[in-house]
C-alpha cells in the first residue's frame, strides 16, 4: 500500500466534493469456484483500494462526511482462521496504516446504517458488480436488491470518477512498473512465436512471467491467430506459418494498476507484402493518434483523425473507395474498425468502467454515437493532463461482418467488397500501447516493446 497521507488526501479531496451525507464502500469478498474454501485469487473492489488502500476482504469503509468521521468494519482472525492462513497483522494496525484510527466489527455495520437511514440521511454507495454485494445493501438499506444498482450515488459515481480519473505520479510509477513486468511477457511470447508452438504455450509462458514477479493479469490474456475475434479467449491453436499473432494483454502491479498492450506479429516473424501493407496503415494510425493526444482535445476526435488514416491506408489499397472524409462520416470504415481507439487505465484495465462508462468516457457536452463502431469508444470526452489512457487502433476482416455487409450492398459507394474478399482469410492486427497526458503533450509509458516492421521481423534472429 501506499503511505497513509496518500488515502486521506483521497478522502479528504472526496468529502469536499461530496459536501454531505455518508459515502459507503464495500470491500470485496472471498469467490468461491466450486466449494467455498476454494476461491479465485482475491482481488479487492478498486475504489475501495482508491480510498482505503487494504487489500482483504470482508471489509466495509464508511466515510461520515457530517461528522468527520471515517471507520473500517472488519472483524479479526479468529484462532480457526490462523490455525489454517497463519497469522495477520491486526485490523487496527492495518487500518492506521491507511490513516484511519476507528475500527469496529462487521456486527456495528448493520445498526449503524439503520441509524443513518432512521435519520433520515444520504447514504451514498457505487453500483455494486459482485452479485453478494447487491444483497448486502439490500439489507443494509432495507431496500429490495432489484432497486440497489439503480439506485446507486449519482454524486459519489462523479466525485469518484473525478478523482480516479487523475492520476498522480505514485499511481504513474506502478502503471510504469505493470508495464514494464509486461514488456518481459511480450520479449519472451515474440521469442517463442514459431510455427508448431501452440498459443497456449504462449499464454503459459507470458502469465508465468507475471507470477514470477509476485503479479497478476490485468485481465485474461487474448493471444491468437484469429485476431479477427476482438477478444478471443480461445487458445486451443497451433501457430502456423502465414498467419497474423494478436496479443493483447497485460499485468497489474503489486498495487494492482494494470497495463494493456497489444502487439501483432507473424508467425515466424516475417510479414508477407499484404500483411506489411495493413500494418503499416495500423501502425501510422496509431503514430497519428499518439501525436494528438493533448489536454484539450476530445478524445473522440483523435478516434476519428484514426479513422481517416486508416480509411486512406485502405482506400490506397483498393479495399475503400470515394470520399474518404464523407466515408468515416458514414461510419463505412467500422467494417475494418469496428471498436473505439480505447479507454482509461488505472486500477482496472478499463478504468472504472463499473462506475459506468457514460460517467467516465461522456458528459453533458460529449454524448455518445448510436453508429455501429463509433458507438464503441469507451472515452470520448475532452482529455485533461493526468489521464491515462490506451491507443488501440485496428484494422480486421470478419467474415460474418463482411457477409452482412455484403448482401445489404452497405456503404457499397465506399467499400469495394470484391477486393475484401481477397482479404476473407487475413484475421486482424491492432497495436495498443498506454499514454499520460501530460501538459507538455504525450507521453508514451513503459519501456519500448517492438512495434515497427523492422524490429519485429529481426526478432527471427
Ligand atoms: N485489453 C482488452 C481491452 O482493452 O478491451
Ligand atoms: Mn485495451
Amino acid at each position: 500500500m501506499f503511505e497513509a497521507r496518500v488515502y486521506q488526501t483521497r478522502r479528504q479531496a472526496l468529502k469536499q466534493k461530496l459536501g454531505s451525507g455518508v459515502a459507503l464502500f464495500p470491500g470485496n469478498k472471498e469467490a468461491p469456484i466450486n466449494y467455498p474454501a476454494n476461491t479465485y485469487y482475491f482481488r479487492q473492489d478498486s475504489s475501495f483500494l482508491y480510498f482505503f488502500g487494504l487489500d482483504s476482504p470482508n471489509l466495509y469503509g464508511l466515510i461520515d462526511i457530517d461528522e468527520d468521521k471515517e471507520i473500517i468494519f472488519g472483524d479479526d482472525l479468529s484462532l480457526e482462521d490462523i490455525i489454517w492462513m497463519g497469522h495477520q497483522p491486526r485490523l487496527q494496525d492495518k487500518a492506521k496504516k491507511v490513516g484511519i484510527k476507528e475500527v469496529r466489527p462487521l456486527k456495528d455495520l448493520e445498526p449503524t446504517i439503520k441509524n443513518f437511514i432512521a435519520q433520515g440521511r444520504k447514504v451514498h454507495y457505487l453500483p455494486p458488480y459482485r452479485p453478494e454485494t447487491v444483497l448486502e445493501l439490500a439489507q443494509l438499506l432495507e431496500k429490495p436488491a432489484e432497486e440497489i444498482k439503480a439506485g446507486a450515488s449519482k454524486d459519489l459515481i462523479k466525485a469518484t470518477v473525478a478523482l480516479r480519473s487523475v492520476k498522480e505520479e505514485i499511481e504513474i510509477k506502478e502503471i510504469e512498473a505493470a508495464l514494464n513486468i509486461t514488456r518481459e511477457m511480450y520479449l519472451i511470447a515474440m521469442k517463442m512465436a514459431r510455427p508448431g508452438k501452440t498459443e497456449w504455450e504462449l499464454v503459459g509462458a507470458m502469465e508465468g512471467i507475471a507470477l514470477s514477479h509476485g503479479c497478476r493479469l490485468a485481465f485474461p490474456t487474448i493471444l491468437t491467430i484469429n485476431g479477427q475475434i476482438l477478444h478471443n479467449h480461445d487458445h486451443s491453436n497451433r501457430l502456423i506459418k502465414g498467419k497474423l499473432l494478436v496479443i493483447d494483454a497485460g499485468v497489474e502491479s503489486t498495487e494492482h494498476y494494470a497495463a494493456d498492450i497489444t502487439r501483432t506479429i507473424p508467425v515466424g516473424w516475417k510479414f508477407s507484402q499484404k500483411q506489411r501493407e495493413i500494418y503499416e496503415i495500423v501502425l501510422k494510425a496509431q503514430e497519428t493518434a499518439l501525436k494528438a493526444i493533448k489536454p484539450g482535445i476530445p478524445y473522440k476526435e483523435v478516434h476519428l483523425q484514426t479513422c481517416q488514416v486508416m480509411a486512406s491506408g485502405l482506400k490506397e489499397l483498393g479495399l475503400m473507395k470515394g470520399d474518404i472524409v464523407e466515408a468515416v462520416e458514414q461510419g463505412a470504415h467500422a467494417l475494418f474498425f469496428p471498436h473505439g481507439l480505447g479507454h482509461m487505465l488505472g486500477l482496472d484495465v478499463h478504468d472504472m468502467e463499473g462506475l459506468g462508462e457514460d460517467y467516465v468516457g461522456y458528459n453533458d457536452t460529449v454524448k455518445r454515437s448510436q453508429q455501429f463502431g463509433l458507438g464503441y469508444l469507451r472515452l470520448a470526452k475532452t482529455l485533461e493532463a493526468g489521464f491515462v489512457l490506451t491507443v488501440e487502433p485496428g484494422i480486421y476482416f470478419i467474415p460474418p461482418l463482411i457477409a452482412k455487409w455484403k448482401k445489404e450492398k452497405k456503404h457499397s459507394q465506399f467499400i469495394n467488397y470484391s477486393k475484401v474478399m481477397e482479404y476473407i482469410d487475413f484475421g486482424g492486427i491492432r497495436i495498443e500501447d498506454d499514454v499520460l497526458v501530460t501538459k507538455d503533450g504525450p507521453r508514451v509509458l513503459g519501456k519500448k516493446i517492438p512495434k515497427k516492421v523492422e524490429e519485429i521481423e529481426s526478432l527471427k534472429a
